[in-house]
């Protein structure tokens, strides 16, 4: 079995986390060897990094310093815990990955695509998901939700309605420009919808 690196993006609250353990049980009962992980963060050292990035005030890291330190988490977890995995032909199931600084240092926080992408292609050469899973669903639903569920890490659900709103459009886009590796869920359907149409369209795309 050859390893595959599929992602899941989205905004605050779609419900990215619980439909990437539905989609590793789902890989499990079709004895898929599966890894689940997330961004930022999947090795011990990215991590550290992402308890700065998720506690304090939306201010507390200027656009550019923030991205950076994306990156460093993304380098370490992508060394330490992704290709070894891909290696040893696991399949990886990763809770947000480059997509999202695209969108949330890009679209939300001004930062230029080509100021990320020569970043990108720094620290990851051609390193890309072969699918992306985009869990798409109305803001003021999403900011409900993740308001509801009352988690400690909500520095990002701090930034503005606007902030999101360009972080939903901006994933949007992606899919649009990347139409062979993205594909659009509605996240607005029931948990166990979105599971089947996740696990329709993987299964689809890898002949599972
Ligand atoms: P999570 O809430 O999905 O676990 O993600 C933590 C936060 O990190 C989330 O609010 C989005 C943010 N984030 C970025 O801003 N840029 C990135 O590249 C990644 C991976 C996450």
């Amino acid at each position: 079995m050859i390893g595959r690196f599929i992602t899941l993006e989205g905004g605050e609250g779609a419900g990215k986390s619980t439909q990437a353990r539905r989609l590793a049980g789902t890989l499990q009962t079709h004895r898929i060897p599966c890894l689940v992980t997330r961004e930022p963060g999947g090795s011990p050292g990215a991590e550290e990094i992402r308890k700065l990035l998720v506690h304090g005030e939306p201010g507390r890291w200027d656009a550019m310093t923030e991205l950076l330190l994306l990156f460093a988490a993304r380098a370490d977890h992508v060394v330490r815990t992704i290709r070894p995995a891909l290696t040893a032909g696991r399949f990886v199931v990763c809770d947000r990955f480059t997509d999202s600084s695209y969108a949330y240092q890009g679209a939300g926080r001004d930062i230029p695509r080509e100021t990320i992408r020569r970043i990108e292609s720094v620290v990851l050469e051609d390193f890309k998901p072969d699918m992306t899973l985009i869990l798409d669903l109305p803001v003021e639903i999403g900011l409900g939700r993740a308001h509801a569920r009352g988690a400690a890490e909500t520095r990002f659900e701090n930034f503005d309605v606007a902030f999101h709103e360009r972080l939903r459009q901006a994933f949007l886009d992606i899919a649009k420009r990347s139409p062979d590796r993205c594909t659009v869920i509605d996240a607005t359907k029931g948990e166990d919808d979105v599971a089947q149409a996740i696990w329709d369209a993987v299964s689809r795309r890898f002949g599972l």
